[in-house]
């Protein structure tokens, strides 16, 4: 087993995580909430985990309340069952912590698709502008911005900003488009997106709602301008789930990461939820960075505390301002 360990610690580099046999016959959840306890260790987990991570989790949300938690836990470990971008934010926002992530090579497509070195060009351009990042960057992206936001808080971070003041808005140019056409705030924006939301079908969701009539069309502000066009109801996770925990509609058409109905089952079982199509043959839209992790996978970085995220502590100094600001003024606006 030593020698197992030792060769998989090696190999992470290449790997992203700790190839390690499990035994089948081993009792995960048993062994994981053991583990949490032994090592006051906490799991925060996103919505679009699958179902038994988000099931054995200490907290399930969405990227606004899992920077929180990240910031007020007094666990000595944090599993962040999420992407890296996340897990990097956790550290930043409890430095002293120990900050794991099951899958090292849990990315994200909108994340890259702002590279800090290249936006550093862009922003040069626009000097007088203040920089607005949807919290989906890197670390090294975040110390180049002014205001970091999420989807749940993206309007009041916006609305925060004097009028007289020019904004860029990176990564997401979907969500940019919308945050444009919601707050009235004309911006520079970053041609970023997102590999899940950017490829739903038109198509294929026009015919869902032709067989459900009834069904509500809910969507993330990711997805496209044609989706959202035509969408009953636009938010974040964890707008999207409270959207069908309120509402009197019983079928919903879901338009983003299908993790989140596994919450949406738990709290209305006597609803149905449809994952929309997106234009390939799949039938719903798993994120391929998300969907790395496994409970196996878990359950090893708990056991041996590995991989863990780090980020350079000038990094940490200079990320953490944009954050910071994004909690105080989501606290603010009773967000939090
Ligand atoms: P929210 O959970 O903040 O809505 O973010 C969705 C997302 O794409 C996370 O990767
Ligand atoms: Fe990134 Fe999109 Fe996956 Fe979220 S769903 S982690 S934005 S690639």
């Amino acid at each position: 087993m030593q020698d197992e360990l030792a060769f998989a610690t090696k190999e992470l580099n290449n790997t992203g995580f700790l190839d390690i046999d499990v035994d089948p016959t081993l009792d995960l959840f048993e062994e994981i909430n053991r583990l949490k306890k032994e090592k006051n260790a906490i799991i925060l987990a996103h919505y679009y985990q699958e179902g038994d991570i988000q099931d054995i989790a200490d907290y399930v949300g969405d990227s606004l309340g899992l920077s929180q938690e990240a910031a007020e836990t007094d666990a000595d470990i944090i599993v962040f069952a999420g992407v890296h971008f996340m897990a990097e934010t956790a550290k930043i926002l409890s430095p002293d912590k120990k900050v794991l992530l099951p899958d090292l090579k849990a990315g994200c497509s909108l994340a890259d698709s702002a590279p800090a070195p290249l936006f550093k060009l862009f922003k040069e351009k626009y000097p007088d502008h203040v920089v607005v990042s949807y919290v989906n960057t890197t670390a090294e992206m975040k110390t180049l911005t002014d205001l970091c936001c999420t989807s749940t808080n993206a309007v009041h971070i916006i609305d925060s900003i004097p009028k007289d003041k020019k904004i860029i808005f990176a990564p997401d140019i979907n969500l940019g488009r919308y945050l444009v056409k919601k707050t009235g705030r004309d911006m520079v924006l970053w041609n970023g997106s997102c590999m899940v939301h950017e490829i739903f079908s038109v198509e294929k969701i026009t015919k869902l709602q032709i067989r459900h009539p009834e069904a509500k069309l809910i969507a993330h502000p990711e997805c496209e301008a044609v989706i959202l066009d035509r969408a009953d109801y636009i938010g974040s996770t964890s707008g999207l789930l409270k959207y069908t925990k309120e509402s009197p509609a019983t079928t919903f058409i879901v338009a983003t990461e299908p993790g989140i109905i596994h919450q949406m089952e738990k709290s209305s079982p006597e609803k149905t939820f449809i994952a929309a199509p997106p234009n390939n043959m799949c039938a719903c839209n798993e994120c391929p960075h998300m969907r790395l992790n496994t409970l196996e996978k878990l359950y090893l970085c708990l056991k041996y505390e590995l991989p863990e995220v780090t980020v350079p502590e000038q990094i940490i100094k200079d990320a953490r301002v944009s954050i910071d600001k994004m909690l105080d003024i989501s606290a603010k606006a009773g967000l939090l």
